[in-house]
This record gives structure tokens, C-alpha cells and sequence, in this order.
């Protein structure tokens, strides 16, 4: 044996001219094998069986994602992205002391980082991203004096960042975006002197940002979003950052003025601050920002170190002919609207300049932005009219005036919207009638025109939103006459709002086309009859106002089977019994108030007891009442459903119609694969919570590093699809515009061939990450998540 061997070196000696060079290697390569091997089995899935070719009978270098070294054979690269592999790491990677590389992001790691990572010595990419690593930072890593890359985005780390930086003289990119670090950024960052990348995003940092980061002066992607972190921006940033592309740092504690030397950083593309403590003013010298795409302040107090009245910063604007996105939501400015913004870059799709104290009119050439996708304006202080060159805009998804004093009528060229999705226009002096124009918008999902003193009557050609509208609200106006007889025609209606017209005739019976529908508002008009037997269709009905009208009848029994949240009759002139049965069981549920002829019902109503028979000295009104009660209302009821159920035979083929999927032109396009990554593979550790109809992840969209709820609809239960965005949308659009809003929807295919459909949502976020996952009572973030949570998940 021994003979054998000395032997076979003897005859290596021969060709390879020494035998420690192969006995080492020849040891080395057992090393390397045992690593791997030790490594493998460390697997506790492997469904796409990638690693099956790991055995000894094939050589080690042909391995599937293993490279090794020409010359030597040694492994100096591992790639096993994607292979959806379950393990744990074996500190036994340790031991592959040639590796250069390893990359093991989109797998389901998950355990320590060893840090035995740290003896692999020629280490220079390493990639843990999207995976489920915990535990601490391994600080060993700063043995590894060749790395340049380490990124470990989207996994659970926790604990501090490495507070020695000073070892890694190659590193050029960082990226730690989306785990639970806590503590500070140490001031030592500032010796990573060839760091171009930093992403230290959705993260639970706090504390000052230490200035020596921005001495890194090739630094061109900075990402501290969704943090706690203080500090101001230094006001010579963009000199010290000449290379600056990308700056995100929205959702942060950041206070001081906007650093003017901004406009000495020329290369920047993007910049986004939103939602902290910026104070102005804005540069007026922006203009040199020749490729900025995106400029976002929304949030930010930027306007009240301003002078009052002065917005010349737009004029400057005018010259950025790349931009595309300008966000000044809620900024404290104030001052007249300037005529400029018609001459912003044609390339812009997102105007919004809501919630500022903005006053004068919009202005005629607003036209000119062909390729606006999202204008907003609302609430501030605009008068004058809708110009028609409006029309003008027809790439236009979402249109939000409301909450201003515009007067004038709709502009007929609205007609020319072939994209538009919600028109918000609530809240002004919106006068005259609804333009027939209007009603061709087939793509319109929402539609809010809501106090304003629009006229005259609702026209049948309101089915021509029968094909997406969800959302519907007309109150507050002065409309008149009866309901259009063709409303039943709105099949996706989710809700419907007409409260306080002076609408007049009967309730519609039509209704009951609208099987969706959830909430039914009409409280405030003239509204006469019995309430029609047709409601009884409206299965998926959670509220129904229909106090104030002059309602009689009595109080339909198919109402103690319809699960509510709130029934409102009062003020009517409804008579008879209240049964004290399901929904009538429960005083927080109903309210009746106002309605003399009622009797019966719950004690904690204090409504007289009906009477038990009928006698012959009470009077013959009563008498008259009874045997309508008893006889006519109840062969109303039959005639009615037999109608019912012949309609309803005529249209159940229409009815089984597949429902139209949200066009998402108007919106970012997500694809499977990004919602993929944003959700860490919907990892269970970004599972918000489950609901009926599907489970609400956490995730954290490019670019802008966005915190988003991405809700993922279980296709294949029963009415999810059909509920897919009437479930969602609408409830989070409307009722809760202020907390959450629908960034897109996306329906797709999975990496299985299988329907996916998913709703991602954007929430505002005051403050961390963390303080929406673990809401805290006493937190206003916290009732907002409590708030949002169950509506989205329902
Ligand atoms: C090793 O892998 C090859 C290729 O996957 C396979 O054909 C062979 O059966 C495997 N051998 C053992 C011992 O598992
Ligand atoms: C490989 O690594 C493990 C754990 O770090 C260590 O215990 C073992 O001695 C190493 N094996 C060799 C052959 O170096
Ligand atoms: C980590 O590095 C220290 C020296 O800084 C060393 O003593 C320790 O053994 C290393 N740990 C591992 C697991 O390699
Ligand atoms: C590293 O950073 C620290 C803290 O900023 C500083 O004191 C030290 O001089 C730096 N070292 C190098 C090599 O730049
Ligand atoms: C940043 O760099 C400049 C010039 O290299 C130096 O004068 C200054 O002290 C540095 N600032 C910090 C905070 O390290
Ligand atoms: C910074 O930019 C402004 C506006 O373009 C320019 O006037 C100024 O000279 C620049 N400063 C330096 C130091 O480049
Ligand atoms: C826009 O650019 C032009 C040409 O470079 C220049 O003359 C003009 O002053 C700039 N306007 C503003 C408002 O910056
Ligand atoms: C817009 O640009 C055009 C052409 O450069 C110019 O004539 C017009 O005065 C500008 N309008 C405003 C309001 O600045
Ligand atoms: C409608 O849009 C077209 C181009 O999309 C435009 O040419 C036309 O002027 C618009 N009409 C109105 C009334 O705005
Ligand atoms: C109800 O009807 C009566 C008589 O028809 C009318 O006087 C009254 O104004 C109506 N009330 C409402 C709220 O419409
Ligand atoms: C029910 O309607 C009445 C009359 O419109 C109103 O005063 C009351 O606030 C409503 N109740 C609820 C809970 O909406
Ligand atoms: C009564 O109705 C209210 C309002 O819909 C609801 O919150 C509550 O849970 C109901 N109570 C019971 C016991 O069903």
C-alpha cells in the first residue's frame, strides 16, 4: 500500500516535477470536497434537486455551481442562486480557502452566518441575499481583506453593524437592506474609501448619520429608508458626493435645511426624502440636475423657511428634461400656482403638489404634460376652472383635484381619458351636469365628485362604467329625480354613495344586479315606497343607509339574515314589527330612531309591544294596516321574487361573465418575480397576517426601497377572484385614502403555471419598519396598521 503510493508520487515527481505541490493539493482538494460534502449535508430541501450531482462519483469540479481554479482545481466559486434549497450553512465553508465567490441569494437559508466566512481570505463576493439568515453580523468577515461586494439584502440579521471598517479597503458595495440591524451607522463607514453602494434600508437604525459617511467620495447609491435615523443633511453634500446617482433616505427622523449644493451634483438621478424633517428652501438653481428623473419631498416642512409666494424653484425645473416624477405632497408651500409647470419636461408622469396652501387657478396650457400618469393638486386653495385643455392629458391614470374651490363645470373633454382609473374632484363648486362625456371613461374604478353643487339628474348612460367602477360616490350634490332604472347594470359596484340629493321616486328594485356591493348610502333624499324585496340579493351588503327619506312599509324579515355591520332606517316612516332576530338582535348594528309606527323588537329599543291579535274595538285604520301587513305586502313580496328569480334566470349567464382585471398601464408594472423579491420568496418571516381570502406579506419594493403590503389573493378559494379587487381596492382606496393606497395590482402567472394575483399597497410609515410590524398601542403607527390591517386582509 504504502509502496504503492510512494510509487505512483514517484511517478508524479516525473511529470509534475515535485510531489509537495500535489500532496497538498491532493489534500487540499479532500478539503475542499469534505467542505462541500459537509455543506450538502447540511440540506434539508432541495426540491429542484440541484445538488444530486454532488457525489463522489463525479469529480468535484463539475458539481452543479461549482467553479474551480484551472491550474489548481481548487473550488474558488460556489453559485447556487435560485435553487429554492433549505439548509443551514456549515461553518465548514470556512474551509474552502480559494473561494472568490459565493452566492447563494433566493434560496430559504437560513440559521448564523458562520463566522468561519472570515478564513476564506480571497473572499470577494459574497451574496446571502433574499434568504433567512439570522443572527448577528458575522464581524470575522473583516479578516476578508480583498471583498468588494457583501450583500445580505432581505433576510433577518439583527444586532449592530461591524464597527471596523477599517479593513476593507476594496469593498464598493454594502447592501444590508431589509433586516432588523439596530444601534448606529459607526463613523468608521467613512473608511470604506472605494464604497460606490450603500443600502442600508428598512433596517431599525437609529441615531445620528455620521458625517464621515458622506466624505466617501465615490459613493453613488445611498439607501437609509425606513429607519430611525437623525442628523441633517450636510449642506455641501453635493460636492463632497460628486458621484451621487441615487439618494433615498425617505422615512427617517432627518431634520436642517435641503442641502443647496444638491445642484452641484450632477450626476444624480434620483432623490428621494420623503417624509421627514427637511425644512426649505428649495434652490431655484435646480436646473443644472440635467438627469435627475426623480425628484420626491413629499412630507418635508420645505416650505416654510420660504419666502412667501416665491416657487421660482419651478422655473429652474423647467430645464431638467429628464424628469419624470416630482413629489412635493405636503410641503408647506405657499403661493400662487406658477404658469411654468406647463412648461416641466414632457417626459413628466407623476405631478403631485397636494396638501399645500397653493392658490390661483391650473393653469389653460396644463395639456402640454402629454405623458402625465398622476396629477394631483388636491387640497390647496386652486379657484377657477377645470381647463379643457385637460382632455389633452390621455395617458392620465389617476386625477386628484379635491379639496379646493374650483368652480366652473366638468370639462366635456374628459371624454378623451382612455386610462383613467380614480377621478377625485370631491370637495370644490363643481356645477351643472354630469357631462355625457364622462360616462365613456369605461376605464374609471373610482369616482368621487362628492360635495359639490352638481345638478340634474343621474342619466342612464352611467352603465358605461359598468365594466370596472367600483366606487362610486355622487353625495353631497343637488341631483335630482329618480335613480337611473339601468344602475342595477354596475355589477362591480362595491360601493355606492348618493346620500344627500334630493332624489325623489321609489328605491330602485334594479339594485340587485349589483351583487358586489357592500355599502349602499341614500340617506338625505326623498326616496319614497317600500324598501324593494330586490335587496334581498345584495348578500355581500356591510352598510345601508337609508335614513332620512320618506320610506314606508315595514321592515323587510330578509334583513335578520344579511350579516351587517350597520343598518340605518331612522327617519322614516317604516310601520309594523322589528323582529328581534340576527342582525335586529344586536342595538350597536341597526337604528331605527325616528320612525313612529314601529313596534316590537329588543328591549333596549323601548318600543311598545305589538299588538298580539287583532280586536275588534281598535280602529279600522289599524284593522286596514294589518291585513296589509298580513296580506298584501306579503303577495308583494311573492310576486316580487318570482320576478326576481325569472330575472335572475334570464342573467345568470351574464352574471357568470370572468371580471376584468385592474389595468394596471396607469401604475407601476410589478412583475411575479418582483413582488417575488420584495417579499423575501413570501417568506413566513414577512407573513403580516392571513385572512379568508388571502395573506398580507411585508415588502420592499426597487426602486426607492418602498415598504409596501403586498396582498396575495388565494386564487383558488371560492369569490377570491371575483372579490380580487373589489375586496381590496376599493376599501383601502376610499374609506382609508389617507392611510393606505393601492400601488398596483398584479395578475400573472407563478413560477408554477398557477393564477397569481396580488394587490400591493403603500403605507405610510411614520417612523420604522418595526413600529408597523409590532404595533404598539399608544402609537399612532400602530392604529394605523390595526386600522389597515383587517380591511386589507378581510
Ligand atoms: C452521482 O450523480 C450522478 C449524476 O447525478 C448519478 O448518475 C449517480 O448515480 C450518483 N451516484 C451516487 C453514488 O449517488
Ligand atoms: C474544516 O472546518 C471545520 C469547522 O470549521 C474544522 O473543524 C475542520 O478541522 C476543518 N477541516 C479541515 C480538514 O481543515
Ligand atoms: C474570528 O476571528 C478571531 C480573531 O479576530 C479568531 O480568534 C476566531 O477564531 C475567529 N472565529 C472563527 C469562527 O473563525
Ligand atoms: C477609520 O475611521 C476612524 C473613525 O472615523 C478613524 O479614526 C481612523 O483614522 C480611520 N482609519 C483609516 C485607516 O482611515
Ligand atoms: C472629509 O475629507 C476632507 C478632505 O479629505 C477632510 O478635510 C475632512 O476632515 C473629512 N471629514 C471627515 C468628517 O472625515
Ligand atoms: C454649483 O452649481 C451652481 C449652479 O449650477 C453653480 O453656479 C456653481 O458654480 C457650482 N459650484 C461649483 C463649486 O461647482
Ligand atoms: C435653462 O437653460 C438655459 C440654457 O442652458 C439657460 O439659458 C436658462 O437660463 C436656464 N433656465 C433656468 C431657469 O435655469
Ligand atoms: C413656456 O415656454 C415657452 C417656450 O419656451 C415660452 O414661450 C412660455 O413663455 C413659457 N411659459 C411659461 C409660463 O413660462
Ligand atoms: C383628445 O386627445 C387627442 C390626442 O390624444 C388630442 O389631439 C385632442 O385635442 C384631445 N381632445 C380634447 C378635447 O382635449
Ligand atoms: C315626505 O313626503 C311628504 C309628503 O309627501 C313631504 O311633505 C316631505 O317633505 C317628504 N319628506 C322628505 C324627507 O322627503
Ligand atoms: C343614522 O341616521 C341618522 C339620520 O340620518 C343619523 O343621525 C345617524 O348618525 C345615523 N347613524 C349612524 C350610526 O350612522
Ligand atoms: C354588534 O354590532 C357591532 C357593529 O356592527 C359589532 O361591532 C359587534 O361585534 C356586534 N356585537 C355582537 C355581539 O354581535
Amino acid at each position: 500500500m504504502i509502496f504503492n503510493f510512494l510509487l505512483f508520487n514517484i511517478l508524479l515527481v516525473f511529470v509534475f516535477g515535485t510531489s509537495t505541490t500535489f500532496v497538498s493539493s491532493f489534500s487540499s482538494i479532500v478539503i475542499d470536497e469534505q467542505a462541500l460534502l459537509s455543506f450538502k449535508s447540511s440540506i434539508t430541501g432541495d426540491p429542484m434537486r440541484a445538488l444530486d450531482s454532488w457525489n463522489s462519483s463525479i469529480q468535484l469540479c463539475h458539481w452543479t455551481g461549482v467553479t474551480c481554479s484551472r491550474k489548481r482545481q481548487r473550488v474558488t466559486a460556489l453559485d447556487l442562486s435560485s435553487l429554492h434549497l433549505v439548509r443551514t450553512l456549515s461553518p465548514q465553508i470556512g474551509n474552502l480557502s480559494f473561494l472568490r465567490g459565493i452566492y447563494l441569494d433566493q434560496n430559504n437559508f437560513h440559521g448564523s452566518i458562520p463566522n468561519e466566512i472570515g478564513r476564506l481570505f480571497r473572499l470577494q463576493y459574497l451574496n446571502l441575499n433574499y434568504n433567512s439568515f439570522e443572527g448577528g453580523f458575522p464581524f470575522n468577515l473583516s479578516h476578508c481583506l480583498n471583498i468588494r461586494n457583501i450583500s445580505m439584502r432581505a433576510n433577518i440579521l439583527e444586532g449592530g453593524l461591524p464597527t471596523d471598517f477599517s479593513s476593507w479597503s476594496m469593498l464598493d458595495e454594502f447592501d444590508l437592506v431589509d433586516n432588523h440591524f439596530t444601534g448606529s451607522i459607526p463613523p468608521s463607514i467613512g473608511n470604506l474609501s472605494s464604497l460606490r453602494v450603500l443600502g442600508l434600508s428598512a433596517n431599525r437604525l437609529s441615531g445620528m448619520v455620521p458625517v464621515q459617511l458622506y466624505n466617501n467620495s465615490f459613493l453613488s447609491v445611498v439607501g437609509l429608508t425606513a429607519n430611525g435615523l437623525e442628523g441633517t443633511l450636510p449642506t455641501d453634500l453635493g460636492f463632497t458626493l460628486p458621484r451621487l446617482h441615487t439618494f433615498y433616505v425617505s422615512e427617517n427622523r432627518f431634520a436642517g435645511p435641503f442641502p443647496p449644493s444638491i445642484v452641484n451634483a450632477s450626476n444624480l438621478v434620483a432623490f428621494e426624502i420623503i417624509e421627514n424633517k427637511i425644512t426649505g428652501p428649495i434652490p431655484n438653481n435646480l436646473g443644472s440636475l440635467y438627469n435627475i428623473e426623480i425628484l420626491n419631498l413629499d412630507r418635508n416642512p420645505v416650505g416654510e423657511n420660504m419666502q412667501p409666494d416665491d416657487l421660482s424653484f419651478f422655473n429652474s425645473l423647467v430645464n431638467c428634461t429628464r424628469l419624470k416624477m416630482l413629489g412635493l405632497d405636503e410641503t408647506s408651500l405657499r403661493g400662487q400656482l406658477p404658469n411654468s409647470i406647463v412648461n416641466l419636461s414632457t417626459t413628466m408622469e407623476k405631478l403631485d403638489l397636494s396638501g399645500n396652501h397653493i392658490y390661483g387657478s391650473i393653469p389653460h396650457e396644463i395639456g402640454k404634460l402629454k405623458n402625465l400618469k398622476i396629477f394631483s393638486l388636491a387640497r390647496n386653495l386652486l379657484k377657477g376652472t377645470i381647463p379643457e385643455s385637460i382632455g389633452e392629458l390621455s395617458k392620465l391614470g389617476k386625477l386628484s383635484l379635491h379639496d379646493n374651490n374650483i368652480s366652473g363645470s366638468i370639462p366635456t373633454s374628459i371624454g378623451n381619458f382612455t386610462q383613467l382609473v380614480g377621478l377625485f374632484l370631491w370637495s370644490n363648486m363643481l356645477q351643472g351636469r354630469l357631462p355625457t362625456q364622462l360616462f365613456k371613461v369605461s376605464t374609471l374604478e373610482d369616482l368621487d365628485l362628492s360635495d359639490n353643487k352638481l345638478s340634474g339628474v343621474i342619466p342612464d348612460e352611467i352603465i358605461g362604467f359598468s365594466s370596472h367602477c367600483l366606487y362610486l360616490n355622487l353625495s353631497r350634490n343637488l341631483f335630482t329625480g329618480p335613480l337611473p332604472s339601468k344602475i342595477g347594470s354596475l355589477k362591480q359596484l362595491d360601493a355606492l354613495d348618493l346620500s344627500y340629493n334630493k332624489l325623489t321616486g321609489d328605491l330602485p328594485t334594479a339594485l340587485d344586479g349589483c351583487l358586489m356591493l357592500r355599502e349602499l348610502y341614500m340617506e338625505g333624499n326623498h326616496f319614497q315606497g317600500k324598501i324593494p324585496s330586490s335587496f334581498k340579493a345584495l348578500r355581500n351588503l356591510a352598510y345601508l343607509d337609508l335614513s332620512n327619506n320618506n320610506i314606508s312599509g315595514s321592515i323587510p324579515s330578509f334583513f335578520d339574515g344579511i350579516q351587517m355591520m350597520f343598518l340605518n332606517l331612522s327617519h322614516n316612516k317604516l310601520g309594523g314589527q322589528v323582529s328581534k332576530k340576527g342582525l335586529f338582535s344586536n342595538i350597536s348594528a341597526f337604528s331605527i330612531i325616528g320612525n313612529s309606527e314601529l313596534c316590537g323588537g329588543i328591549q333596549a329599543l323601548n318600543l311598545s309591544t305589538c299588538p298580539v291579535k287583532v280586536s275588534r274595538n281598535k280602529k279600522t285604520a289599524f284593522s286596514f294596516k294589518m291585513i296589509l301587513i298580513l296580506v298584501i305586502v306579503p303577495l308583494g313580496i311573492m310576486l316580487a321574487c318570482l320576478a326576481l328569480m325569472f330575472y335572475r334566470r334570464q342573467n345568470s349567464q351574464k352574471l357568470n361573465e370572468p371580471i376584468p382585471v385592474l389595468n394596471n398601464n396607469q401604475y407601476p408594472k410589478l412583475s411575479y418575480q418582483d413582488l417575488l423579491l420584495a417579499t423575501n420568496g413570501f417568506s413566513p418571516n414577512n407573513l403580516l397576517g392571513e385572512g379568508r381570502y388571502g395573506s398580507v406579506y411585508k415588502g420592499v419594493l426597487e426602486p426607492g426601497e418602498h415598504i409596501v403590503a403586498v396582498k396575495v389573493l388565494k386564487v383558488e378559494v371560492h369569490g377570491a377572484n371575483k372579490s380580487f379587487l373589489a375586496e381590496c381596492e376599493t376599501l383601502s382606496n376610499i374609506r382609508h385614502r389617507n392611510l393606505t393606497k393601492i400601488i398596483t395590482a398584479c395578475s400573472s402567472i407563478d413560477h408554477n403555471g398557477n393564477d397569481f394575483k396580488a394587490l400591493v399597497f403603500e403605507f405610510m410609515t411614520n417612523g420604522s419598519l418595526d413600529s408597523w410590524l409590532h404595533p404598539s398601542p399608544n402609537h399612532h403607527e400602530g392604529y394605523e396598521i390595526n386600522l389597515i390591517l383587517p380591511l386589507i386582509l378581510h
